[in-house]
């Protein structure tokens, strides 16, 4: 992993694949409370054919937590990686793809930083912010994890991110990586979703050409919700995959790279 020091955080990060001056750019953001390692099957593929750079967000994966004073905002992580991405220079065309809560970041990175991307992949994400019910969940969580410990957070969610017959390994490593991400990120985290705005009035302004992904069987965001996000951006993909949950690009790694690959090389 590299090492990149902002905001009194170390934002550890890959970033691999093509150097010819023609390749495009990848860029995929992660979830919650997970870290870049959950694209290993997407950046073993791209890289073939892409620069692929991935960073653990901060207080993720590799990466430290820093000084974070509240309110904590999703727009920490988005000038993160915005202020990243200047340092190493990305090739254009450069894509954007946000993995849920990585979808929340790729939000706020095109309400600031609009012109520095040129496509976007929104995968197993949600554009409307939370319900009051939702946002109170979040907080307890917040408020609680350090006392629960982030095993207890991997149980929470293990239910809900997975479609039925996924095999145990792929499950297992998932929560390993919940379980052994640091309370204080989680809770930060949560704070920084619960307070997100609602990007719906957005999708329809989105120049980029935009796919969205989503797994069939996603409790959380669901294909009857990301396809509305599709219709409402202009220029949109919609790609459905079948045996997958929310951890689509886990569960079937092969068929989000095909999309991806098709979309980034278009
Ligand atoms: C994620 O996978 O990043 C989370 O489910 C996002 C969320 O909690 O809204």
């Amino acid at each position: 992993m590299n090492r990149f020091e902002i905001g009194g955080a170390t934002i550890a990060y890959t970033d691999t694949g093509q150097p010819h001056a023609e390749a495009p750019t990848l860029v995929l953001l992660h979830g919650f409370p997970l870290s870049h390692a959950m694209w290993r099957g997407q950046i073993e593929s791209l890289r073939e054919v892409c620069r692929v750079i991935a960073p653990d967000l901060r207080g993720h994966g590799e990466s430290t937590l820093g000084e974070w004073p509240t309110p904590q905002t999703i727009d920490r992580y988005a000038d993160d990686v915005a202020a990243l991405l200047e340092s190493l220079e990305p090739r254009r065309p450069l894509t954007l793809a946000g993995f849920s809560m990585g979808g929340y970041v790729a939000f706020a990175l095109l309400r600031q930083y609009v012109d520095r991307f040129d496509r976007l992949a929104l995968i197993d994400t949600k554009a409307a912010a939370d319900t009051e019910e939702a946002r109170a969940t979040r907080l307890k969580m917040a408020e609680k994890v350090h006392e629960w410990g982030s095993a207890r957070v991997a149980e929470l969610m293990r239910p809900k991110l997975f479609a039925r017959g996924t095999p145990n390994s792929i499950v297992e490593e998932t929560c390993e990586v919940i379980a052994s991400t640091d309370p204080a990120a989680i809770a930060a985290a949560q704070r920084a979703m619960g307070a997100r705005p609602d990007s719906s009035d957005l999708l329809g302004q989105i120049d980029q050409s935009t796919l969205v992904v989503v797994g069939q069987q996603d409790e959380i965001s669901t294909s009857a919700e990301m396809r509305q996000i599709a219709e409402a951006i202009p220029e949109a993909r919609f790609v459905e995959i079948a045996g997958a949950g929310h951890m689509a690009p886990v569960e079937q790694p092969a068929a989000v790279n095909q999309a991806l690959l098709e979309f980034v090389i278009a």
